[in-house]
């Protein structure tokens, strides 16, 4: 795997790079890094895999909030990104929060997407209640540090399976989230408490698109993300079992099978 490091405005990201092929792009969600993608880099050889760490994330600059922090900043950092690379076009798998950069990036640049894997995701902005609980995190994040905001998530992210069987896939979650920088963290937290609402982009989108959710997901549930499919023309949807937030991570074959599937229809 080779890391490019990608000047944007006002950050400079680090942007895991494997292989030769068609542009597979992935963008990861919060408060994790491209090291999600991980078992998806690895399986998916015949594509070219491009997995950036977001401002703020993994090993990325950390700008101050809120410079840049929004999912249309993210969307555009992820432009320069493929410019960066020469890639003009690209299918883009984006989980959770990655999934609303991917719905910004339909928006503002529909040109630069083949086609969108929207994973455990949804299109609905936050309610103020929700948007309450970003504002308390973020002070939590500040005052206390990232390991509190972990302890806070962790329960809410895995299926009960992964809980029991895979203790790796949690550390491995719970590791990218206390590495991320607390000005990542902050400047996410608001990006996320202010994002559109995504629900008008649905009808809108022209591309193939998949959408993965997971049995167990707390966060997206898959009644929402069954919804979300039947709103977007031709979309496929796939269910995974044993599966809570972070499907990717915790069913990696069944996620590689579908989406592998899923990529040999567009050849
Ligand atoms: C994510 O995984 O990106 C977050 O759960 C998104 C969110 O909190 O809305």
């Amino acid at each position: 795997m080779t890391t490019l490091h990608v000047p944007v405005d006002g950050a400079d990201l680090a942007v895991e790079v494997q292989g030769e092929g068609d542009a597979l792009l992935f963008i990861h969600g919060f408060p994790f890094s491209s090291l999600m993608w991980y078992d998806q880099i690895i399986a998916l050889t015949r594509w070219k895999r491009i997995a950036p760490d977001l401002r703020g994330a993994g090993r990325s600059s950390a700008p101050a909030p809120p410079d840049g922090y929004s999912m249309a900043g993210y969307a555009d950092d992820l432009i320069r990104v493929l410019d960066a690379l020469d890639v003009g076009l690209a299918v883009v798998c984006g989980l959770s929060m990655g999934g609303y950069v991917l719905l910004e990036l339909l928006r503002r640049h529909p040109g630069r997407v083949r086609a969108a894997v929207l994973c455990n995701t949804k299109a609905e902005p936050d309610s103020a209640d929700a948007k309450r609980e970003r504002d308390r995190l973020a002070e939590l994040a500040q005052r206390e540090g990232t390991p509190w905001v972990a302890e806070l998530l962790v329960p809410k992210l895995f299926a009960a399976a992964t809980h029991a069987t895979k203790p790796e896939v949690v550390l491995a979650a719970h590791d990218m989230m206390v590495r991320t920088p607390v000005p990542g963290m902050v400047g996410a937290l608001g990006a996320l408490r202010d994002r559109p609402d995504s629900t008008p982009t649905l009808r809108t989108i022209r591309v193939p698109t998949l959408v993965i959710a997971g049995h167990e997901d707390q966060i997206a549930p898959p009644d929402g993300m069954r919804r979300m499919a039947a709103a977007i023309r031709g979309a496929q949807f796939a269910l995974i079992s044993d599966a809570g937030h972070l499907t990717p991570m915790e069913q990696p074959l069944a996620t590689n099978r579908t989406l592998a599937a899923f990529l040999d229809t567009l050849r």
